[in-house]
């Protein structure tokens, strides 16, 4: 019998666990020559702000042992570029859209929700609180559980779609962060987003980003993402999307056993552009091998075992 792939992830349906890290991604159709975008279960587009950005000035990536350390700034062509052209695109393909959105204020939130209801096409709002690249709003309101509480209940009370709050890595009790979206109203969590790195040029004695700090994303944030995700899910009753490292199907069912309900795949895509792909094959094959009919039944199982 085939196994069932199918997750809930806070009212948004997908036919399997796998989207796409917002920022990795683009809007879609810069992938689209690479894979079957209805294959997905999900295409998590590029952050959304109200007005375009033009993002940070270059240098803005620096390639690291196990991952890459970017400061783009949320560049994006802005919310009505989103209604007026990726949307038109996206609504050519069978796949849910997350739509991934970033403000400098609690109005803002509340006005890109506003400005997204009813637009056709779109399946949730993915709400970052937690770019590390921006100097206004951003990181600010996901490193305090009040803020975030705060911006999460705004989305709400603007959008009918589930609503998934992105949580940032650079805090000291990820919990805590997880129960104030919760208490916010959040359908669901994804996380992590980038942790705050910088590296230095040596010969010209001076940071090699120009804004000085980036996210680092890649391998080396997988153990801390497995971490997050292990704490959150059983602290909390809301579905999680996984993310941070993913590199190939194995990383992806070890953060489902950790709790992650989907995934999503992120810096992996800028080596290898149909990873999605081979990870949404690779997690039902492991299922097939393992004797497991429905990829739910695998969630948490590493500290269900553990308690049971
Ligand atoms: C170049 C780049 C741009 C990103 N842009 C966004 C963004 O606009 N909004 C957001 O919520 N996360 C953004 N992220 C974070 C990713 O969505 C993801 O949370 C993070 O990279 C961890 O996953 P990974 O290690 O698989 O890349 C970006 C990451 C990278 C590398």
């Amino acid at each position: 019998m085939a196994v069932s792939l199918k997750v809930n992830i806070g009212g948004l349906e997908m036919q399997n666990p796998v989207t796409t890290c917002s920022g990795t991604f683009g809007f879609g159709p810069e992938y689209a020559p690479f894979m079957d975008l209805n294959r997905l279960g999900a295409i998590t587009v590029k952050g959304t702000t109200l007005e375009p950005r033009p993002g940070n000035a270059p240098p803005r990536l620096v390639e690291t042992p196990a991952g890459i350390l970017n400061s783009v700034g949320l560049e994006n062509p802005g919310v009505d570029s989103l209604i007026t052209t990726t949307m038109p695109y996206l609504r050519n393909f069978q796949v849910p859209v997350i739509v991934n959105i970033a403000g400098n204020s609690l109005e803002d939130y509340q006005e890109l929700a506003a400005r997204l209801e009813g637009v056709p096409g779109i399946s949730a709002l993915e709400v970052n609180i937690s770019c590390p690249n921006v100097k206004k709003g951003g990181m600010a309101f996901g490193t305090d559980p009040c803020a975030a509480q705060d911006v999460i209940s705004g989305v709400k009370k603007n959008t009918s779609l589930p609503v998934i709050a992105k949580l940032s890595p650079n805090v000291t009790d990820i919990v805590a962060m997880a129960q104030a979206a919760q208490a916010g109203g959040a359908d669901a969590l994804s996380l992590i987003n980038t942790l705050l790195g910088m590296a230095i040029d040596i010969e010209q004695r001076k940071p090699i980003l120009a804004n000085i700090m980036g996210g680092l994303s890649g391998p080396a944030v997988k153990p801390v993402a497995v971490r997050m995700i292990w704490q959150v899910s059983q602290a909390v009753s809301l579905p999680i999307i996984g993310m941070g490292g993913i590199t190939n199907w194995q990383d992806a069912v070890e953060m489902i056993l950790a709790g992650a309900t989907g995934v999503a795949v992120g810096t992996v895509n800028f080596i290898n552009p149909r990873a999605a792909i081979e990870i949404i094959q690779g997690i039902e094959g492991y299922l097939e091998q393992h004797g497991y009919q429905d990829v739910n039944e695998i969630v948490g199982l590493a500290w269900k075992r553990q308690q049971g």
